[in-house]
């Protein structure tokens, strides 16, 4: 079996307007324009496609243009999954299409959902998070209609290296992919700027959640005019950072065993290097997130390379899993003492 390329190629196409659809979402929120257009499927009355250009203005433009490449989108994944039902023979691939197709679905019903129920928490949150699982999904469906799924040769890595670097792998995706639902949690919960300060927290390394350093937290906020931060909201933000600490040490641990090991191919070690390049730009980042007070911009960049971070993360698991086999460790040589006597 060989693999379809113009059908690789249109699955490639709709994993990466999937990434520009997510920062185009981001904007939504970091721009508070999530209410611009208050009803839906319509735009303020009219059917979507037929909404003037020259009403899009403040806010809808970006609320208005959001609904647009989602529908785009929606298109694509549509396509995609006819595409591979009428074409590829695997079973499981055909019902990763539909799977696709309902997750998009769902997530433009959610989307409705969050404009005419007044952006409740619960439905912005799962939105924000379902946009990067459908993410995943594309990018799956990119990974399994590729050349390099369909080859048979596998690079051979040795039992211990290979099982410690599926360990680091999935730490790192599982880590990053945690990150952003606390992420999504921060956001919608009002927590992003709970604390201002960076690299310190709230002044320490570790803050005190105690009625003195709230207070002094809150001093600062009044400073700058920003409402009262609570508790619930200081420890998640918090909960954000430490994760990104947590995450950091996987991504780096991966890609320091994946440079170490003579086994492993270069473009690999590459991804892994990547990887390392990409946590640094999130954490530059989410400090200037902070300390710009939310600039609608930076805020947006950051969603979104979390998701470029997930979504390299998790390509670099699906390649260890299906291009790099394990090979049995060889049986360690032992030198056996003869009974009674000491082994020097
Ligand atoms: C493929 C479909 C879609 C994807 C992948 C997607 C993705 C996203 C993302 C990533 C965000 C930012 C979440 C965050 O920053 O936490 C967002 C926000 C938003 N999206 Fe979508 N979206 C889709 C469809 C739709 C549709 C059809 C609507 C219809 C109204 C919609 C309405 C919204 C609204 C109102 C927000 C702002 C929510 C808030 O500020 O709380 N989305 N979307
Ligand atoms: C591995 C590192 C990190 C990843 C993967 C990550 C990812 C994310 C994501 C995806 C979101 C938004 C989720 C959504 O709404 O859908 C977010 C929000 C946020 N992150 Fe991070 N982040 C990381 C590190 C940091 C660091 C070090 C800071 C610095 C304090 C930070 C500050 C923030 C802030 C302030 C928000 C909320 C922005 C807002 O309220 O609009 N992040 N993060």
């Amino acid at each position: 079996m060989t693999n379809n390329r113009p059908l690789h190629l249109f699955a490639n196409v709709t994993a990466v307007t999937t990434l520009g659809l997510i920062f185009a979402g981001a904007l939504v929120t970091s721009t508070g324009s999530g209410l611009s257009v208050p009803d839906w499927p319509n735009t303020y009355g009219r059917f979507m496609f037929a909404f003037p250009w020259s009403d899009m203005v403040g806010g809808i433009i970006f609320e208005h243009s959001h609904r647009m490449i989602a529908s785009v989108v929606g298109l694509l994944t549509a396509v995609l999954a006819v595409w591979i039902w009428r074409s590829d023979a695997r079973a499981w691939v055909r019902w990763l299409g539909w799977a696709a197709l309902a997750a998009v679905i769902v997530q433009g019903v959610l989307g409705g959902l969050t404009v005419l129920f007044l952006l409740p928490t619960p439905i912005s949150v799962l939105h924000g998070a379902l946009a990067q699982t459908f993410f995943l999904i594309a990018i799956t469906l990119a990974y399994v209609t590729s050349r390099e799924f369909f080859q048979t040769g596998r690079i051979p890595v040795s039992g211990g290296a290979h099982h410690r670097l599926r360990r680091w792998a999935w730490a790192a995706l599982g880590l990053v992919y945690l990150q952003l639902l606390i992420g999504a949690v921060m956001r919608h919960t009002g927590s992003g700027l709970a604390f201002t300060d960076f690299p310190l927290t709230g002044g320490a390394l570790w803050p005190s959640f105690g009625p003195a350093a709230m207070e002094q937290v809150n001093w600062a906020h009044w400073q700058l005019g920003l409402a009262e931060a609570t508790r619930g909201q200081m420890m998640i933000h918090f909960l954000h950072r430490l994760t990104a600490l947590a995450a950091s040490i996987a991504i780096v641990g991966l890609a320091l065993n994946l440079w170490r090991n003579p086994e492993i191919d270069r473009r690999l070690k590459m991804m892994g290097a990547v990887s390392v390049v990409l946590l640094l730009v999130q954490i530059s980042l989410g400090a200037a997130t902070v300390l710009t007070l939310r600039q609608y911009l930076i805020t947006s960049g950051h969603v979104w390379n979390g998701a470029a971070l997930l979504g390299w993360s998790y390509l670099l698991v699906l390649r260890l899993l299906r291009h790099y086999a394990l090979e049995p460790a060889p049986a360690r040589l032992q030198v056996l003492a003869p009974e009674g006597v000491p082994a020097a």
